[in-house]
């Protein structure tokens, strides 16, 4: 039986477990997922780098809203995200 604490969220369509409080970027990590964009020049990946919300490397699209640090939005059941 899960606790209550913890749900799942999607990532590009797959299901993705997470806890209550953590950030979508600790989910991600947590699941093994390192990288989930790319520069713009060069198609380097970017995932989690400062995990302070400095550095924008993280940015993932959230339940249809873009440009969002994972690592400062934290992850709420059901929330869909995508990396584009
Ligand atoms: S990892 Fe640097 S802003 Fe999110």
């Amino acid at each position: 039986m899960k606790h209550e604490t913890e749900f799942e969220i999607s990532f590009d369509g797959g299901p993705v477990p997470a806890r209550q409080g953590q950030t979508i970027g600790a989910v991600l990590h947590a699941a093994g997922i390192r990288s989930w964009r790319t520069t713009r020049f060069g198609g380097r990946p970017r995932g989690l780098f400062c995990g302070i919300g400095v550095c924008f490397d993280c940015l993932v699209t959230v339940n249809g809203t873009p440009s969002l640090r994972a690592c400062q939005t934290e992850a709420l059941p059901g929330d869909e995200v995508t990396s584009g």
